[in-house]
Order: structure tokens, then C-alpha cells, then sequence
């Protein structure tokens, strides 16, 4: 028998370096009404003395026309950028289309802003390898969410069911003359859920959320809402669970898992909601 321990990711040092992982091509143009088709668009050719070129289909929204989406095609010069989805997407910026709008802030998978949807999977653009892509290349935004232009979520949802879980330290007891002490080894249960950077990824790439996303928080929200109530110092643990014990926001998860395999850090947001759950159902007993 495998020990299931195994598939438990504890931290971002487990995860493969290259994981390439298709699990939820998302269906373009299924069922979109008419304005919402994504139409083909216009294709930019690569300078003629580019040796070594791609494709990268990009999707394009303006929400100043009146026009629908379309995909751009772009060949990239390989020589002249460098390795990563995200330095092709800057290359492209800056010789070809400066209208192409995307976020992008670190450029080393901390801040969590170019998150997207590569090749039909759900990672930051900025630790995936161009020659890890399909050729063409395809990028679109994240699912599922609302766009404001090109491959830019509107995030002020996700967001707000972020702030719902009071994602800070909270106490009843008086301070010490110092700070809040934390032994190693309760430290260390934050390990796989401190390092979560708020790329929203697994939210989009939920199936409870596109179905209940008004009610449901979604994966990366109740990942930090576990990230709170195993905190040792935190002392409103009751409230928390209050707060969470809900028919939608926390029982829709339906342990699906697409949220952990498409979590571009090696998190387990499945594993924080089965344990919240486990910790409402202890403390009924
Ligand atoms: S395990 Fe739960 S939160 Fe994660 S993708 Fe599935 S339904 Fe969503
Ligand atoms: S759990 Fe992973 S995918 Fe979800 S927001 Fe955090 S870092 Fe991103
Ligand atoms: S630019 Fe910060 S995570 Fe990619």
C-alpha cells in the first residue's frame, strides 16, 4: 500500500522542476454567444533575420472597441529573449505590439501576477519554459474571471473572498513585552501553506468555483483560511470556523483536485479544505 503521506506536497522545494501538466483545456467558443466569440486576429511575422522562431497565439481584449476577442499570432525570436512564456511575452511588448497588456511584477514566481492559461493549464508565465509550450504557444487569461484587457483578471472577487477570511493574526490575550513566540515545530505546520502567493491560479481552474463562485471562496482563500486556524499564535480559531461553517463556502468543494495539480507553487489546497473540514467535524464531537 503507498503511504498517501507521499502525495502530499509540504513544500515548494517537492515540486518538479518542469511539471507539465494538461489536465483542464478549457473549450473555446462552447456555447459563448456571438459577441463573445474569439475570432481569429491578425498574425505579426518574425523580423527576417530571426533564426530560430515560435508561434505564440495570444488572446486579445479591448474593452475600448466594440470589436470580440480574437487570438494574435506572433513569432518570437528566440535568440532575442529569453527562456521563459513571460520574457516572450516582454519581447513582444516592447518589438511588435506594445497594446499587449499583461501583469507581471517579479519575474521568479513571488508575486503571483502573471498568472495565466498555458496550453490550456493554469501557471505563472514567468516560471514556465518557452520550449516546455506547444507550438503554437497558446496564452489566454485565467478563467472563469472577468477580463479588463488581454490576459488581465479582474481579481477585486477573488479578492474580496480573500479579505472574508481575515488573512491576519488575531488574539485575545494580552501582548507579550516582545513578539508571539512560535516553537519550531508549530512553525513548521505552516510549511505547504505559508508560501502561497496569491496567483489565484487553482481558483480559476476550480470547477465549484465557475459553478458557485459567489458563494463558494474557492481554493486559494480557504487554503489561507487553514494557513490561520494551524497557526499556533492565532487565537480566534472558533470565530474562523464560525465564519467557514457554511453549505456553500467551504462545502462545495467536492475534492475535484484540480486546484492542486494546477497550483504553480506544489500547494495543496485540497489537503488545507479537507483538514478544515476535519476540524469542524472534531470540534462537533
Ligand atoms: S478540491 Fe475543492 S477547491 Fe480544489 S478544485 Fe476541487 S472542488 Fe475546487
Ligand atoms: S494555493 Fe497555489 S495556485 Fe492557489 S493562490 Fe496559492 S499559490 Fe496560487
Ligand atoms: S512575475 Fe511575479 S510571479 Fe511571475
Amino acid at each position: 500500500m503507498p503511504r498517501t503521506d507521499a502525495f502530499i506536497v509540504r513544500s515548494s522545494d517537492q515540486v518538479p522542476k518542469h511539471p507539465l501538466l494538461k489536465r483542464f483545456p478549457v473549450p473555446r467558443n462552447f456555447g459563448v454567444t456571438r459577441d463573445s466569440r474569439i475570432e481569429r486576429g491578425r498574425t505579426w511575422a518574425a523580423p527576417e533575420d530571426a533564426v530560430r522562431t515560435k508561434a505564440f497565439e495570444i488572446y486579445r481584449y479591448d474593452p475600448d472597441g466594440d470589436d470580440n476577442p480574437r487570438l494574435d499570432t506572433f513569432e518570437v525570436d528566440l535568440d532575442a529573449c529569453g527562456p521563459m512564456v513571460l520574457d516572450a511575452l516582454i519581447w513582444i511588448k516592447n518589438n511588435v505590439d506594445p497594446t499587449v497588456t499583461f501583469r507581471r511584477s517579479c519575474r521568479e514566481g513571488i508575486c503571483g501576477s502573471c498568472a495565466m492559461n498555458i496550453d490550456g493549464t493554469n501557471w505563472l508565465a514567468c516560471t514556465r519554459y518557452i520550449e516546455e509550450t506547444g507550438t503554437p504557444a497558446q496564452i489566454y487569461p485565467l478563467a472563469n474571471m472577468r477580463i479588463i484587457k488581454d490576459l488581465v483578471p479582474d481579481l477585486t472577487h477573488v479578492l474580496a473572498q480573500y479579505e472574508m477570511i481575515e488573512p491576519w493574526l488575531q488574539t485575545s490575550t494580552p501582548p507579550p513585552d516582545r513578539e508571539r513566540l512560535q516553537a519550531p515545530e508549530d512553525r513548521a505546520k505552516l510549511d505547504g501553506y505559508y508560501e502561497c502567493i496569491l496567483c489565484f491560479c487553482c481558483t480559476s481552474g476550480c470547477p465549484s468555483h465557475w459553478w458557485n463562485g459567489d458563494r463558494f471562496l474557492g481554493p486559494a482563500a480557504l487554503l489561507q483560511a487553514w494557513r490561520w486556524l494551524t497557526d499556533s499564535r492565532d487565537e480566534a480559531a472558533g470565530e474562523r470556523l464560525d465564519l467557514l461553517e457554511d453549505p456553500f463556502r467551504r462545502y462545495r468543494c467536492h475534492t475535484i483536485l484540480n486546484c492542486t495539480r494546477t497550483c504553480p507553487k506544489g500547494l495543496n489546497p485540497g489537503k488545507a479544505i479537507a483538514e478544515i473540514k476535519k476540524m469542524i467535524v472534531d470540534r462537533q464531537s
